[in-house]
Order: structure tokens, then sequence, then C-alpha cells
């Protein structure tokens, strides 16, 4: 595939902000999305993923390398790429004032549609997103679920090829994260390329065709949700442990074994880590477990879950973000 066919493509993009810390921004960020698919761009707070957007959006320059949206290339035909895409920011753009249905007939006129058909594409964007019933509320009146469809909603008065979306689902209830969802899977149907970006992984693994995890400005690995996790190599051991066992003992056991940190969980009172060779962790553990006289609750084998590649990958994540997933 050449460059521009796909929907995205970004090439070694450096931005260094004036006056901003060393290594923020961006630095040689490198992404490929095909047309009709969802990319999910994973990345800690401070990762580049609002910077990566907005350069892809049109609405930063940078220093260094290329990019294209739509099959433009953005930094020399900026006037098309901003034809063909349509930018969920992080924050509302919708009027608190007005209702939902002049907020979207005041984006399709701005839009050079005409009144009528402003209206029009208001109400057939209102009922796709489940807003009609709420459509002559004011914004003010809203819940944050709905603000963010109604900003969904603007994003696409003229349906635009390619769609970025800042965090959407950051700062709302899991209702309203749930309803949000279900509105970017809709949207997903009509063909839309689209590139979310996300603090969550639960989100990434839900939405993303693809994924690729942002750290410090820069693309440290990308792949479907399987391969990540296929990628990590090896098992998870798990450890449950029996109430009252000296958590220390069992931590200093497992550590012979661990390929990578150990991860404990108080709450289940499990403690988890990589491990290389299976048997012979397997091995190794059973026997000083039965030397020191500890009889766990559990042990088990198995491939590891999305949160631990993202935490082996970027070395600290978000603990907020890593407690959204459930296993
Ligand atoms: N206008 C700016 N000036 C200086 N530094 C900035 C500016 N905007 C963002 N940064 C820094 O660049 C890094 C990436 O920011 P951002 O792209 O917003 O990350 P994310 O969206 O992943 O949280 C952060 O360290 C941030 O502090
Ligand atoms: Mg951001």
């Amino acid at each position: 595939m050449k460059r521009t066919d796909f929907a995205i493509a970004a090439n070694r993009v450096h931005k260094h902000y004036v006056g901003g810390t060393d290594g923020a921004g961006l630095n040689g960020f490198d992404l490929e999305v095909r047309p009709g698919s969802v990319c999910g761009l994973l990345g800690p707070n401070g990762a580049g993923k609002t910077t990566a957007i907005k350069i892809l959006s049109t609405l930063l320059d940078f220093d260094d390398g290329q990019a294209s949206v739509a099959g433009f290339d953005v930094r020399t035909q900026g006037r098309q790429v901003r034809q063909h895409i349509g930018l969920v920011g992080q924050y509302a753009a919708v009027d608190e004032i007005l209702t939902g249905r002049q907020n979207l007939v005041m984006f399709g006129q701005l839009h050079h549609l005409s009144h009528r058909q402003a209206r029009q594409r208001a109400d057939e964007l209102l009922d796709q997103f489940l807003l009609l019933d709420s459509g002559d509320l004011p914004v003010s009146k809203y819940s944050g679920g709905m603000r963010r469809r109604l900003d969904l909603a603007a994003s696409l008065i003229v349906s635009p090829s390619v769609l970025f979306v800042d965090e959407p689902t950051t700062g709302l209830d899991p209702v309203g994260r749930q309803q949000v969802w279900a509105a970017l899977r809709s949207l997903v149907d009509t063909g839309t390329t689209v590139l979310l970006t996300t603090q969550y992984l639960e989100e990434a693994d839900q939405l993303a065709d693809r994924i690729s995890i942002l750290k410090a400005g820069r693309i440290i690995a990308e792949g479907t949700p399987n391969e990540l996790k296929t990628a990590l190599g090896g098992d998870w051991l798990d450890i449950v442990l029996s109430l009252g066992t000296d958590a220390s003992i069992v931590t200093s056991i497992v550590e012979q074994v661990a390929a990578g940190p150990l991860r404990m969980d108080a709450r289940t009172n499990r403690i988890s880590a990589p491990v290389k060779d299976r048997t012979k962790a397997l091995v190794t553990i059973a026997t000083a477990l039965s030397e020191a006289q500890i009889e766990p609750e559990d042990i088990s084998l198995r491939r590891p879950t999305l949160d631990e590649v993202f935490i082996h990958l970027t070395g600290s994540a978000e603990p907020a973000a890593v407690l959204e997933v459930t296993p």
C-alpha cells in the first residue's frame, strides 16, 4: 500500500513544543490506518495523543516527518484534508445555551447547508444518536454521555471520510460510556475511518480493529488486540493466596521465575507475573511453596490481559486507566 492509500498515514513525525519540556510532543510518530477501520491510539496522560490528533487534523504544525489524511498531504493540502475530516475534541464544542437541535442546525449552516437541509440533517443525526427526545432541551440540561453523543453528531454533519475522536469517554459514568460506545459502533458501520484516542484499554479492545500504543511521543507497539497479547510472549502465572498467608514469602518465590514486574491485587489476594518457561516455572513455584509449607488457594497459567501488555510496554500506566479493566 502506498502511503496515500492509507486513510491516515504518519511517517516519523516530530513535534517539539516551544518552551515545552524535553521529549514532550511527538518523537518519530508513525501510523498507518486502513480505510474503513478503527484505530485505537492508546496511551497514558501526556503520551502525545492530542498532539497527534491536532497535527493530523491540521490544527497544529509539526517540525519534521510526513503525514497524509484521506490521501492528502497534511502540510501542503490542509484545505483538502479539512474537507474530508471530522474532529471530536477532548472538550465539548457544543453551545450550552442552545438546544441540541439548534446546535446541529448551526453546525450545518456553518458547513454551508441551507436552513432546510440543516434542519433535515439535524433530525437524522438526533435520531441516529438517540437524542430525538431531548433534541429541544438546552444542552446545559444534558448528561455527560448525551453531550458527547451530540458532539459526535456535530462532527458528522457532512459525512467525513476520516473522523478523529479524542478521548470520547473520559469523565463519563459507565452508562454514558456504553452509550457513546454504541454511538461509535453505529458510526463505524457506515464505513468511516476512525482514529480514536483513549487511556482505557477496555475501550480500545472493544472498539478498535488495531491498536497503536503511544509512549512519550512514539509508537512502541502496534497490532490487533490479540496480536498484542501474543507479542508479549509467554504466559502469566497467577497465584491466589489463602487467607493469612505471608505475601512477602510468596512474592520472593515468584520473583525467582518472573520475566517481568509482579502485580499484586490486594482485593483478590492475587499475585501475577509473566513467565517465560511455563513448565519450569510451575515446578519451581510448586516446589518452593511446598518447602515453605504454603498452600495457595489457586495456581494457574494464562495468556496476558491487554492491561498487562500495556503495563509491560509502557512501564508505568495510569492506575485509574488500568483498573478499568476487569480480566
Ligand atoms: N501547548 C503546549 N506547550 C507545551 N507543552 C505541551 C503543549 N501541549 C502539550 N504539551 C506537552 O506535550 C505532551 C503531550 O501532550 P498531549 O498530546 O496533550 O498528551 P495526551 O493527549 O496523550 O495526554 C505533554 O507532556 C504535554 O504537557
Ligand atoms: Mg489528550
